[in-house]
């Protein structure tokens, strides 16, 4: 599978058959929202955890010296917190061109925080996609991630952005949190 899944986005869901289209994101996608959006609210995913696990060679590296960025990996019996965003069709447009490295859309079900369960589309980084890098520890990640940097900023502050929105939500993310105590120990 190459890395540029637009085509393939494009043909995973029929946008125009769904009454109200929600968009569930776990990663920049709940703190840069370059996207217009009819509502919005807190929300969580069942039986997956975000990880430092999918390359980023076009946003927060570069091919020869990749990022890392978060996915969602299934994980029985964890839930991962998120935003949820109403949106129209045309917003894919974008989208799946911003996520276009590795991630497929899937169609998932979410809670919102006033307990209503929705059907949502997710860009997900499977283990399967050409991006892919998998797991390590904490301290190689963060290595990894502190000297990497590309088009959209340096990969340590998709890390710290992500952290302060998981705070201000709330949210103990330890994953996200171990690799932000890791990374300001490399500063
Ligand atoms: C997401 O945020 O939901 C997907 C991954 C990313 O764009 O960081």
């Amino acid at each position: 599978m190459s890395h540029d899944t637009q085509a393939l986005n494009k043909q995973r869901q029929n946008l125009a058959s769904y009454d109200e289209i929600w968009l569930f994101g776990y990663g920049s996608l709940i703190y840069k929202v370059d996207f217009p959006f009819i509502d919005s609210a807190p929300a969580y995913i069942e039986h997956f955890t975000r990880r430092f696990w999918q390359g980023s060679h076009d946003h927060r590296g570069t091919p020869e010296a990749p990022g890392r960025v978060a996915t969602l990996i299934a994980t029985p019996n964890e839930t991962c917190f998120g935003m949820a965003y109403q949106v129209s069709e045309e917003v894919f447009e974008h989208l799946d061109h911003r996520e276009k490295n590795g991630y497929l859309r899937h169609e998932v079900k979410i809670q919102l925080v006033n307990g209503k369960t929705k059907t949502a589309l997710v860009y997900l980084g499977a283990p399967d996609n050409a991006a892919f890098l998998g797991d390590a520890s904490i301290e190689n990640i963060a290595h990894q991630i502190f000297y990497a940097t590309g088009p959209s900023g340096a990969n340590r502050d998709y890390v710290f952005e992500l952290a302060n929105a998981l705070r201000h939500h709330q949210q103990v993310d330890e994953h996200v949190f171990a690799i932000e105590a890791a990374l300001n120990r490399l500063a």
